[in-house]
């Protein structure tokens, strides 16, 4: 990974979202909890009222002219998340978010109590639990720093292992996990493995060709797009071996007295109607993103990411996950514990918003077993996007300085 290049400055973007242009209480936004959701750039909320104003209308089923018009603007915004993502059309698997993403590989793998899946301890309850209830969740145990020990996946892996499961860029530590090594490894076994993309995917150029990950997920909302509609990446041959997930209208060919017959892929996965307008608003986000271009995104994630840390390290006794890992592998997001006596990871969020209007996130952020195995009640994290710029990091370093008054 080489280091950042001179600041990108991407602040013209700003006036491309109008949230920003928002105010509480006269003074304006500090949107630093893009990690949690984003706000959408105007080409999204365009394309979706768009859809509303002059296309409503089901998709893959009318035959009239506004049906044929929402399902060309559907599948053409099947065809540029492909392209982000150097995937086939065919590949591309709408759902609701990361979640259902996730859920429908954990039903549709068939999975036995006694089939194991390795993961990182620290993975968000999305990448955890399914796992759990379908079969075994073995976590990588993880360094004091929250880092998990990636170098343990070898003697994880046994002929109980179903899968590997793993967050490109985990939630908490913002940080870039090394997913090449682990495809690798668990290929070598015969594993396949899903990348949760949720984090990297509006930070970090992705290719899932180069990467020969079998199944990834994303979503729509921290990608700049609407909320309600994710992606499920999966290569031909490994959705091709899966058992349906949900059945009904519009994944079906043939359905009578004796029997039903599927639609090929994508389609076969998408049962009932979709999230047309937000698949739509999709499309618009990952083409906004595109347009910018993707490595100068993550150049300016990772310079703001390598601010943030420098900066909340010079508050005294602030200890930041993932401290350890080098700044050029880091987002722009960064959790941290305060040395703030009396005062608890919501109270600090809560603060800066009313004192401030800085928005971050406080407390667990879906993610109970890394807190639980590093003795943390909750955190606070800072995350930024496109729009983001280094004054608003000192900003927020400056009012957090009122809570550990150093
Ligand atoms: C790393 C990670 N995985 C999965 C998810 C779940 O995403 P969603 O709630 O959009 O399904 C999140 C959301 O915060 C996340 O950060």
């Amino acid at each position: 990974m080489t280091p950042p290049d001179p600041f990108p400055a991407l602040d013209w973007t700003r006036a491309d979202f109008p949230l920003l242009r928002r105010q509480i209480d006269g003074h304006p936004l500090t949107h630093l909890d893009s990690a949690s959701t984003a706000p959408k750039p105007d080409c999204v909320i365009e394309a979706v009222c768009r859809f509303y104003r002059d296309h409503t209308a089901n998709v893959h089923r009318g035959v009239h002219v506004l049906s044929e018009e929402a399902t060309e603007a559907f599948e053409r915004a099947r065809e540029e998340v492909a392209s982000f993502l150097n995937a086939s059309p065919a590949e591309i698997i709408f759902t609701r978010n990361s979640t259902e993403g996730i859920n429908l590989i954990a039903h549709s793998l068939d999975l036995k109590p006694h089939d194991e899946i390795i993961l990182p301890a620290l993975e968000h309850h999305s990448n955890f639990m399914p796992w759990r209830i379908h079969s075994r969740a073995v976590p990588i145990r993880l360094a004091p720093d929250g880092i998990p020990h990636y170098e343990d996946l070898d003697e994880h892996l046994s002929p109980q292992t179903r899968l590997v499961a793993l967050a490109h860029v985990s939630n908490i530590l913002g940080v870039v996990a090394p997913i090449e090594k682990w495809i690798d490894s668990a290929h070598r076994r015969g594993v396949p493995v899903l990348i949760d993309a949720s984090q990297s995917a509006s930070h970090v150029p992705l290719d899932v060709k180069a990467l020969d990950c079998d199944f990834l997920v994303c979503s729509g909302h921290k990608l700049l797009g609407p909320s309600g509609v994710g992606v499920l990446y999966g290569k031909r041959e490994k959705l091709e071996a899966l058992s349906l997930y949900q059945v009904g209208g519009g994944m079906v060919k043939v359905h009578d007295d004796h029997q039903f017959t599927t639609q090929d892929l994508p389609w076969r996965f998408e049962a009932g109607t979709p999230n047309i307008e937000g698949v739509i608003g999709l499309g618009a986000a990952v083409a906004y993103l595109r347009r910018i271009g993707m490595n100068t995104v993550f150049r300016h994630s990772q310079a703001l990411g390598a601010r943030l840390v420098e900066q909340l390290r010079t508050l005294p006794g602030t200890v930041i996950l993932a401290d350890s890992a080098p700044l050029e592998q880091r987002i722009g997001l960064a959790t941290f514990t305060l040395h703030a006596p009396g005062w608890g990871s919501e109270s600090v969020a809560r603060n800066l918003c009313d004192r401030h209007q800085i928005l971050v996130s406080g407390g667990y952020h879906c993610a109970h077993i890394l807190h639980h195995r590093l003795a943390l009640e909750g955190t606070v994290r800072a995350s930024t996007h496109v729009f983001n710029t280094p004054d608003e990091i000192d900003r927020l370093v400056a009012a957090l300085r009122e809570f550990t008054g150093g």
